[in-house]
């Protein structure tokens, strides 16, 4: 078969260039303060050369004037680089060890120390299923009259948009069990939509957490399958900061595939394991 010329070759991530690469990443950092120095290269490369493709170039140099000139495709280019899968329920065990251990442990704990409510940050949220099963959770739970405040963030403004109208096509919702689907969701055509009375407990806030904003002290942090995109350097900043969020003996809690990094070990107790649940530890004060 003929080989086309390079200019017509489409453009793929392993051979981006590595200047058009820095040339994009300066741009992301001066009009969206994204750092991509902080997430791993190979994985960025990859969509921004299917963003390029998508856009109907063959090379990066006419993208990137696009760029410049167009605030909406910078906007489009955040979210093609962010991966916004997500599920209710995702990982059922977790979901089943929190419910039968973790949460009465912290709400008795919690009821304990006189305070009147527990709050729980959800870290990279994407479209709210995270934030919304603990809710669904929290709602089935003996709270000791705790009332429920859960924040979600994500770095995308669109996604955390969505998320707020709590509406969701049949494949998000594979993992919710039928006796809570039919209690908490309507069916409307094709989207199931949640009660309002669950949408309630939840406050969505576009937040970066590799920017300079603040992290909010919490009793609970849930931030699963965010941390596999950044450095190892990175995460492990990351991490001292979840520690100095929350409080005393709060919860973290991370997705399959991720793990503590570096001297961030000795800052928790292993709670359990296999589901990456984490207890932050009285002794290391900061
Ligand atoms: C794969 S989703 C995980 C969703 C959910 N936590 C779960 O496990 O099902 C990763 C999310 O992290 C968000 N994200 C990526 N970088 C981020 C950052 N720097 N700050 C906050 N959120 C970020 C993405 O926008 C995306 O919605």
């Amino acid at each position: 078969m003929k080989k086309q010329s390079a200019d017509s070759e489409p453009l793929v991530g392993s051979e981006f260039p590595d200047d058009a690469f820095a040339e994009i990443r300066a741009l992301l950092l001066a009009r969206r303060d994204l750092d991509l120095d902080m997430y791993k290269d190979r994985c960025l490369k990859r969509r921004i050369a299917t963003r390029i493709r998508r856009c109907g170039f063959h090379e990066a140099t006419s993208y990137i004037a696009l760029l410049h000139r167009s605030e909406q495709e910078v906007d489009s280019l955040v979210e093609a680089l962010m991966i916004h899968v997500s599920q209710f329920f995702r990982n059922p065990s977790t979901f089943i060890l929190l419910e039968e251990k973790i949460l009465p442990l912290l709400i008795n704990k919690l009821h304990a120390f006189g305070r009147s409510e527990i709050n729980i940050w959800s870290v990279g949220c994407a479209g709210g299923e995270e934030p919304y099963s603990l809710a669904l959770l929290l709602d089935n739970l003996d709270r000791k009259g705790l009332g429920v405040k859960i924040l979600a963030t994500d770095l995308s403004d669109d996604i955390i948009h969505q998320a707020s109208q709590g509406c969701y096509e049949e494949q998000r919702l594979v993992e919710v069990p039928p006796e809570i689907l039919a209690r908490y969701f309507v069916k409307e055509d094709r989207h199931y939509h949640l009660a309002k009375r669950i949408r309630k407990m939840v406050t969505f806030r576009q937040h970066n957490i590799l920017g300079k904003d603040l992290f909010p002290a919490c009793d609970m942090i849930m931030c699963r399958n965010v941390m596999i995109y950044f450095s190892r350097e990175e995460q492990e900043n990351v991490f001292h900061r979840f520690a100095k969020a929350l409080n005393s003996e709060g919860y973290l809690i991370l997705g399959r595939a991720e793990t503590l990094q570096g001297n961030t070990r000795r800052l928790f107790t292993v709670e359990s394991p296999a589901e990456r649940i984490y207890r932050r530890t009285l002794a290391e004060a900061y």
